[in-house]
């Protein structure tokens, strides 16, 4: 077995957020519908029943998306053991750590011109806090698995029989490579076991010459094994021969009852780069609401069409990560008093991992201080973890929240939806679902909760990025 402690990587959480209804009934002003939303009290309690979106595209090549907490999953609740919020805002802090240390580490090696840089371990980043999954066929004859879906990694694994070293637990049975009549090893001199070392930061191994790789998404959660050729099924419609994958067989972490990781980087061997053929680079997904709702992750174009605002995509934060330049936010309809260079120094990726947005201290102290002089009437009470900006609702059947808007380069003004402005603990304890960086310098992170119910369109060849309004309920 290879060098399993050599490894690195990034990864983590997300959670449930409950959300929101808007309404444009019982404004005091135009204004006020213009830059307000309407939440019902109602909106912060997770429904127990699920509801599967009925928007979205129906085209071949669409996977649906569900959270992986949420009553549309599969997993069984002892599988999944879900997390209470602060535990998933912990593990959030652990997957920005890791995402910044990736960043250092691409930086270090482009000062080195090009030598090969060991990965520091970067302790305490774990997957487990329930991403979103979806599920995939491998094999011949197919077998469902569920994947949980990263843009910020690039290598597909799934657990493997016979789990050589070990196998965490997980819903469907583990693959069997040696039941598929499609599965064939990858050797250690083909240039796709190399690409490895740029697709997860570590060299290949090899074992009686089959190309080994190995992944680590923190001290706890890794992946090691054979690197393997299958037959992907998406749908019956798109089927993927010969897809390069991880076929675990030492697998350790907090994966949460999923079989593996569905790699959606930039990179080489990312499922984006390897059907670049098929779909040209472009994808597209929607995060639902709520975790009783279902959104959808596809591939190729065709999403959005006139109603997609377009951001440019930016070369400057490594091979995997997809990163955008943001020049601006309001809230409320105010402009927040601070150069577009605060948010042009620190940079900002999209992650579909991270749940959080993060962003420069100075950036976050202009965004708070503005939501909260909007939000008076509203008594505030004690921070939530990384979230300082939170109110006891209890006493509100209904409450106004300002509008957020991010100005993205390329004129794209987003408005973020409604069901990502908030991020409740009980109707007790409700937050502004933004978080400040240590410093200003560090990256900026676009995260999930922000990019809720948008359609997300990722066009690499095009070099952008767009935003749609109502991509999933
Ligand atoms: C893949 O390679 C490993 C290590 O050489 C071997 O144990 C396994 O049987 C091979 N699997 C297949 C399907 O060839
Ligand atoms: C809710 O209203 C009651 C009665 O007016 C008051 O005593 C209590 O402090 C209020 N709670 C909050 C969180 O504002």
């Amino acid at each position: 077995m290879a060098s399993s402690n050599s490894l690195l990587l990034l990864l983590s959480s997300c959670s449930l957020f409950f959300v929101l209804a808007v309404s444009r009934k019982g404004f005091a002003s135009e204004d006020e519908a213009h830059h307000y939303h309407t939440l019902q009290q109602s909106s912060f309690i997770p429904s127990s029943i699920c509801n599967p979106s009925t928007i979205g595209p129906k085209k071949s090549g669409s996977l649906e998306v569900v959270h992986k907490h949420g009553p549309c999953s599969k997993m069984s609740q002892d599988m999944v053991q879900p997390l209470n919020v602060e535990q998933i805002l912990t593990q959030d802090q652990s997957r920005v750590d890791s995402i910044r240390a990736r960043l250092a580490v691409n930086t270090a090696k482009k000062d080195a011109l090009g030598s090969k840089t060991t990965l520091p371990a970067k302790s305490g980043s774990t997957i487990g806090s329930g991403n979103y999954i979806v599920t995939v066929g491998l094999g011949t004859p197919k077998k469902d698995l569920s994947l949980i879906f990263d843009t910020g990694s690039d290598l597909t694994w799934t657990q493997c029989q016979p789990c050589a070293r070990s196998c965490y637990s997980q819903q469907e049975p583990i693959f069997a490579p040696s039941s598929s009549t499609t599965y064939t090893n990858i050797s250690c001199v083909s240039t796709d076991c190399s690409d490895l070392t740029s697709a997860t930061g570590n060299t290949p191994g090899c074992s009686s010459s089959t190309c080994i790789y190995g992944i680590q998404y923190g001290d706890q959660s890794f992946s090691v094994g054979f690197f393997g050729k299958e037959k992907l099924t998406l749908t019956s419609k798109d089927v993927i021969d010969g897809f390069y994958f991880g076929c675990g067989q030492n697998n350790q972490g907090l994966f949460g009852g999923s079989a593996g990781l569905l790699g959606l980087g930039r990179d080489k061997l990312s499922i984006v780069s390897q059907t670049a053929s098929k779909y040209g680079k472009v994808f597209s997904y929607c995060l639902p609401s709520r975790s009783s709702a279902t959104g959808y992750l596809t591939f190729g174009s065709g999403v959005g069409g006139s109603n997609v605002k377009y951001t440019p995509l930016s070369n400057s934060q490594g091979s995997s990560f997809y990163a955008l330049d943001l020049l601006g936010m309001s809230v409320g309809g105010t402009k927040l008093p601070i150069s577009s260079t605060v948010f042009q120094t620190s940079g900002m990726i999209i992650d579909s991992g991270t749940v959080i947005t993060r962003l420069p201290p100075t950036a976050y102290s202009a965004l708070s201080k503005t939501f909260r002089s909007q939000m008076t009437k509203y008594p505030l009470t004690k921070a939530l973890s990384i979230l300082d900006t939170c109110y006891d609702l209890s006493n509100f059947t209904s409450v106004l929240i300002p509008k957020i808007t991010m100005f993205w380069s390329g004129n794209a003004n987003v408005e973020i939806a409604s069901s990502g402005i908030l991020y409740a603990n009980g109707i007790q304890q409700v937050c502004l679902a933004f978080a400040p960086n240590g410093d200003d310098s560090d990256i900026g992170i676009f995260g999930n909760v922000q990019q809720k119910t948008t359609a997300v369109v990722y066009d690499v060849p095009g070099g952008k990025v767009g935003f749609a309004p109502g991509g999933c309920a």
